[in-house]
């Protein structure tokens, strides 16, 4: 059984101090976490604060980034074994705004997903698709090949724990989600994919999330379709009343 998961993206938006009243704002509102999962992606820097404030609550604390090494002379970078040793468990991964502001290329990409694993964290792996290539309808092509190249060198026993998001990056932040047809084509696609390089079950055991644009008035269809296991948000997330409503989205 797959268990939903409803994480939040926060991207470069809030100070400490905010976190920390995002984490008391939801504290006792959000669900059981073998019910229905919570996370929330937030800057490096908030993650101690966030992770002590929230030393009781079920919701997860993510990273949205590190860097493919464990350690050494990266200055400014992240390193996904302290993230770790912190107690992060999941980290955002070739979101589509790290690989166009920041060159993260497929083969980046991959060695960041080894890394996550290599240090006993699970990725967020997140595939793009922009609206000149689902008009050119070569979307197939695009997202197999990225969650294909993410995954090379990745064992079986890995890649059973990923979380990949089907995120067109037209809907990301433009106020337009996807269809929920269209989330249920992409998840399905990744589906698909994982069933090709490694197995059915192990496609059918892996949780992918659909994100672009994703808020409390359209959370519930997108929730319907059998192959959306969840959500990933990023405008919603930011503000407490609505990432409740999206944790909780069944009752809406
Ligand atoms: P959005 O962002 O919900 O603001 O569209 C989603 C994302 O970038 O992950």
């Amino acid at each position: 059984m797959r268990i939903p998961l409803i994480a939040g993206n926060w991207k470069m938006n809030k100070s400490v101090t905010e976190a920390r009243q995002f984490i008391d704002a939801v504290q006792g509102q959000l669900p059981q976490a073998d019910v229905i999962e919570t996370a929330v992606a937030a800057p490096t820097l908030f993650l101690q604060t966030m992770l002590d404030a929230n030393a009781e609550g079920t919701l997860r604390v993510a990273a949205e980034t590190c860097y493919y090494e464990d350690e050494g002379a990266y200055t400014g970078e992240t390193s996904p074994r302290a993230l770790h040793e912190m107690g992060i468990p999941y980290t955002i991964v070739g979101h589509s705004e790290r690989r166009r502001y920041f060159n993260e290329t497929d083969d980046v990409i991959n060695r960041k997903v080894q890394a996550v694993f290599r240090n006993g964290m699970t990725p967020i792996l997140c595939c793009d698709e922009t609206m000149g290539r689902r008009t050119a309808g070569e979307k197939i092509h695009w997202v197999v090949n990225q969650v294909s190249t993410a995954l090379k060198g990745v064992s079986a026993e890995d890649a059973a724990k990923i979380v990949v998001a089907y995120e067109p990056s037209w809907a990301i932040g433009s106020g337009t989600s996807a269809s929920s047809d269209q989330a249920e084509e992409g998840c399905y696609l990744i589906r698909q994919t994982l069933a090709d390089i490694y197995s059915d079950d192990l496609a059918n055991g892996v949780r992918v999330l659909y994100g672009g644009s994703v808020k409390p008035d359209n959370i519930a269809g997108l929730m319907a379709k059998s192959n959306v296991d969840g959500v990933l948000a990023g405008g919603s997330s930011l503000d407490e009343t609505s990432f409740i409503q999206l944790a909780n989205y069944q009752n809406l």
